[in-house]
């Protein structure tokens, strides 16, 4: 082989490999706009009115301190409203996301100012409370 064929062979398998690479990157899928992460929801949507602990003073709603499995309306110190006196269970997922979707259908007069019609959303804020726990 001259120099300058080898020199051309060396070019041609560059450009080669350069198409390869091109033609795999214009297959690949684009990636899903990602969906926010549950702590992001709750920092978002929840935490204006709700703590996750129970040293921060209390917002307008009650600290939701270990709420999957505490028995809903039994806060110490918050003053719920009166249809929480009749609310004889405690918070489990499936709860948590009815009490989302419409918090007054759960709970007549319940004053929480919220509602939340994405099953995802819901979903995401659920898991991230179940985290917490
Ligand atoms: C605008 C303020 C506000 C927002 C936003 C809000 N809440 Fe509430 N939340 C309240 C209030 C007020 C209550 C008490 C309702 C009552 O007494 O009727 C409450 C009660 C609750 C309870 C019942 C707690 C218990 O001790 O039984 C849960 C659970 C809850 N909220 C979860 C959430 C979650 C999760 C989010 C976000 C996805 C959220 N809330 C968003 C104000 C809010």
């Amino acid at each position: 082989m001259t120099r300058l064929r080898a020199i051309r062979a060396i070019g041609l398998g560059f450009c080669g490999a350069l198409l390869a690479v091109q033609t795999a990157s214009a297959q690949m899928p684009l990636p899903a706009a990602k969906p926010p992460d549950g702590a992001t929801l709750f920092k978002q949507q929840c935490a204006t009115c709700h703590t996750t602990n129970l040293s921060d003073p209390i917002r307008q709603g009650p600290s939701l301190f270990k709420i999957i499995g505490r028995p809903a309306g039994k806060m110490d110190g918050f003053h719920y409203s009166a249809g929480f006196a009749k609310a004889d269970f405690a918070w489990d997922e499936a709860r948590l996301d009815a009490w989302l979707t419409n918090p007054q259908q759960m709970i007549p007069g319940a004053v929480m100012a919220y509602r939340q019609a994405r099953p995802e959303t819901r979903a995401a804020v659920i898991a991230y409370l179940k985290e917490l726990n």
